[in-house]
């Protein structure tokens, strides 16, 4: 089985390394019990063989060390049982770093319109069978202490950011009544970080109330949920903003479902440790490559005759072997470009990370912020 085996005495350490000066932006180190994150940081969604996924060596290879493995597809198909045989996902996908899954219910509720939420939990249709499931609090703790990853997430009652009215404020006292059940259910403390979640859409009141709630609970780690998809950029920030305010300094703070390169620094500069988002990949499958000053569109013509790397100044394996010319000609057939620009727009989020936490620790952020926006938003918009 996957229960805990080692005698680590404490799951997760949390070391302060620096702090900017002007910016809530830190820069910390976290130690797991496979492989310490140096932070901020990214975490690629670690999805096995699926066409925008890349093999763990590949991940390892760009300098990876924690990724998201996706409790959606592992705990309905194939299941707790055959992770348990595996002994645990780590085992399973030969990853030797650190792994975070996330509880399963956001991804049915955004993935699946079927899904029903209840106070028991998250009831909907098996994408696999005529099935009706039930994923319950209890259930997704005991998928994910299957799974064994080094950080499970609390089942949280999700709304799209853009709900207003009372379904908001039930949502985030379900959420906190969910964080108990979860807190009860889990087995393996001494392994496995539990996270709980801020939700409380973009009402400051109740992402007050909440985060007030949810410390007492003095999990290793607190995300900031329901803020990646569609609210106005100046709201979704101030929302951050007040969340990192008002949470404990000596905690990792985890941005849900974020990935654009303009809010990494942003949150960064906000207080905020660890993102995660599919955006990289599914662009890439998109045929989009991620750059310094935007995005490359690969499969418009103007690239037909391009000799140059997407960027010459990347030290990915895509950018040192081939050409936009090259790339736009081989997008047509979509499995191998997706893999190149997979690889290419990881390592430039992988770099984007790193920039990040070099110039907090040298203490020239705000400058890296500057010269950031500056050729990202030539025109000043
Ligand atoms: N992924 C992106 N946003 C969320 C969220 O609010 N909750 C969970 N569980 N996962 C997310
Ligand atoms: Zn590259």
């Amino acid at each position: 089985g996957t229960a805990c085996s080692s005698a680590i005495s404490r799951a997760l350490s949390f070391k302060l390394v620096a702090e900017c000066s002007t910016s809530k932006a830190r820069a910390c180190l976290i130690t797991l019990p496979k492989c310490s994150v140096e932070s901020p940081v990214f975490m690629p969604v670690g999805t096995k063989g699926t066409m925008k996924g890349l093999t763990s060596k590949q991940l390892e290879d760009i300098g990876f060390q924690i990724i998201l493995g996706n409790t959606y597809h592992l705990g309905t198909n194939p299941g707790p049982e055959l992770m348990e045989k595996a002994n645990g996902l780590h085992d399973f996908m030969n990853w030797k770093r650190s792994i975070l899954t996330d509880s399963g219910g956001y991804q049915m509720v955004s993935l699946l319109d079927l899904a029903e939420i209840t106070e028991e939990g998250v009831k909907f249709a098996s994408p696999y069978s005529d099935d009706m499931l039930l994923l319950t609090p209890e259930r997704s703790i005991e998928i994910q202490n299957s799974i064994g990853a080094d950080i499970i997430m609390q089942l949280d009652d999700v709304v799209a950011s853009t709900t207003e009215g009372p379904r908001v404020e039930e949502a985030m006292h379900r959420t906190i009544r969910w964080l108990d059940r979860c807190i009860t259910a889990h087995k393996n403390m001494h392994c496995q970080n539990l996270f709980c979640i801020v939700q409380g859409g973009l009402d400051m009141d109740l992402r007050r109330k909440c985060v007030e709630e949810i410390v007492k609970r003095d999990t290793p780690g607190i995300a900031i949920g329901g803020l990646s998809g569609g609210e106005d950029k100046q709201v979704f920030w101030k929302v951050v903003d007040l969340c990192t305010s008002l949470l404990p300094k000596n905690k990792p703070r985890y941005l849900m479902g974020v990935g654009y390169a303009v809010d990494l620094v942003v949150c960064s500069a906000l207080g905020v440790d660890m993102y995660d988002c599919v955006y990289p990949t599914r662009t890439a499958r998109f045929g989009t490559a991620l750059v310094p000053w935007g995005q490359l569109r690969l499969k418009q013509s103007q690239y037909s005759m391009d000799f140059d790397p997407i960027d010459k100044n990347c030290p990915c394996l895509t950018c040192k072997t081939y050409t936009r010319a090259y790339l736009n000609s081989i997008i047509k057939q979509e499995t191998v470009a997706c893999h190149l620009l997979s690889i290419h727009n990881l390592t430039y989020q992988k770099q984007l990370m790193e920039s990040i936490r070099k110039n907090i620790i040298q203490n020239t952020f705000p400058q890296f912020v500057k010269d950031f926006m500056k050729e990202m938003f030539p025109d000043g918009n």
